[in-house]
């Protein structure tokens, strides 16, 4: 008895953000960006459009995906490092747009990682009988950390040049800047008799390297927690020790993967899928190669969405659902590392 993921969905806002077209805001280049990290494009939310916004598209795509009625869901779990409010969670606000007012609603803050903790949380739910079909997503509106605020001219809406000063504030933020793009993937969980489900998962968290990526302002450690002085610092914008968490991806996921292999005497090759966080191109070949699993059995989008934190594995889970990949009765392998730092791998029966 576990779980199944009877549909799926996802939504990424407005049109595509090409590297090029970051050039009008900051120094870099479509050759720099895709060398290092892969990505080609990101999407972001136009002003006023929420995670919540993006999540209830995604949801409406796979509740109409599974063939159910939205009161179905009897609880959503709802994965955001980038809320609405700081309270309350943007899953209240989801399930009140999905006309589900009284279905409990659970945010969880994992970041990059949330679908390996939220996956085992939705088991959880699911064998203790607290809930038949659970509503899972992940959604991101990263655009409110860009370190810039030229929209216009980005998007190509206002012809003209930033300022020399806008242009430096947004190139000490370069390097994170390109990375991350907004998006919501949405799945549906239900309780089965079938063999499917999660059969085995490693989770880990280390908060000695949680200054790794954060957000060091708009925290409750001043008073009050939000001061003009963090605007002028740019506190609002993650601070990243990118080789740093290169390391941490290439080493911790693959050790945490053999080992996951090793205890419940699963051999790499026997299974079908890997279904990795898209941080970095590079982070992803580097953990094929140490594992030895072939090129097509990792399927990537990072090109087209780049870094969507919790919003990446669903994605690439519903991409793969419907292009035909995922098939019931496989045994895949998930795997995700993210700021807090959380990491781990769970393998789940299809
Ligand atoms: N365009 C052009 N040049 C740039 C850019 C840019 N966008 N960004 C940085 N550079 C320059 C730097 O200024 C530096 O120049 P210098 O040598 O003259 O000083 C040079 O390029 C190298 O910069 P590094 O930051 O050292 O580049 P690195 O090779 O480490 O690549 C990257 C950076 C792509 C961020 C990489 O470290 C990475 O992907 N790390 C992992 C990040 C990650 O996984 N984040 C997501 C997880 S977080 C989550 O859970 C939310």
């Amino acid at each position: 008895m576990g779980f199944e993921i009877i549909g799926t969905g996802h939504f990424v806002p407005g049109t595509p953000i090409k590297n090029d077209d970051l050039r009008r805001v900051m120094d870099t280049s479509d050759e720099w960006i895709a060398q290092r990290s892969g990505i080609r494009q990101r999407h972001f939310v136009a002003e006023g459009q929420g995670a919540s916004d993006l999540a209830a598209e995604a949801s409406k795509l796979a509740i109409e995906a599974a063939g159910i009625d939205a009161k179905e869901i009897d609880y959503i779990v709802f994965a955001t490092m980038t809320p609405e409010y700081i309270f309350p969670g943007s899953g209240a606000l989801l399930g009140a747009k999905l006309g589900l007012a009284g279905v409990p609603a659970l945010d969880i803050r994992q970041q990059c990682a949330a679908m390996l903790f939220g996956i085992q949380l939705v088991d959880g739910l699911i064998k203790s009988g607290a809930a038949r079909t659970v509503l899972f997503v992940g959604a991101e509106a990263h655009a409110g950390f860009m370190p810039w605020d030229d929209w216009d001219i980005l998007t190509g809406e206002r012809e003209g040049e930033v300022t020399p000063e806008a242009r430096e504030r947004a190139n000490a933020h370069r390097a994170l800047a390109v990375l991350f793009g907004d998006g919501a993937g949405a799945l549906i969980f239900r309780k089965t008799d079938r063999d499917a489900g999660l059969v085995a998962m490693k989770l880990h968290t280390d908060g000695n390297s949680a200054e790794t990526i954060y957000v060091p302002g708009g925290g409750f450690r001043t008073r009050p927690y939000w001061k003009a002085s963090m605007y002028a610092e740019q506190a609002y914008v993650p601070r990243m020790e990118g080789r740093d968490l290169f390391k941490f991806a290439v080493t911790r996921l693959p050790r945490t993967a053999r080992e996951l292999c090793k205890e419940t005497g699963t051999p790499i090759d026997g299974i079908d899928w890997f279904l990795a966080h898209q941080a970095n191109l590079r982070i992803n070949a580097y953990i094929r190669e140490q594992l030895g699993v072939p090129t097509e059995k990792m399927p990537m989008n990072i090109d087209r969405f780049g870094n969507t934190s919790a919003g990446t594995i669903p994605i690439l889970i519903d991409e793969n659902t419907r292009n035909g990949n995922l098939k019931k009765g496989e045994l895949n392998m998930l795997l995700a590392l993210g700021a807090g730092i959380h990491w781990g791998c769970a393998l789940v029966r299809w």
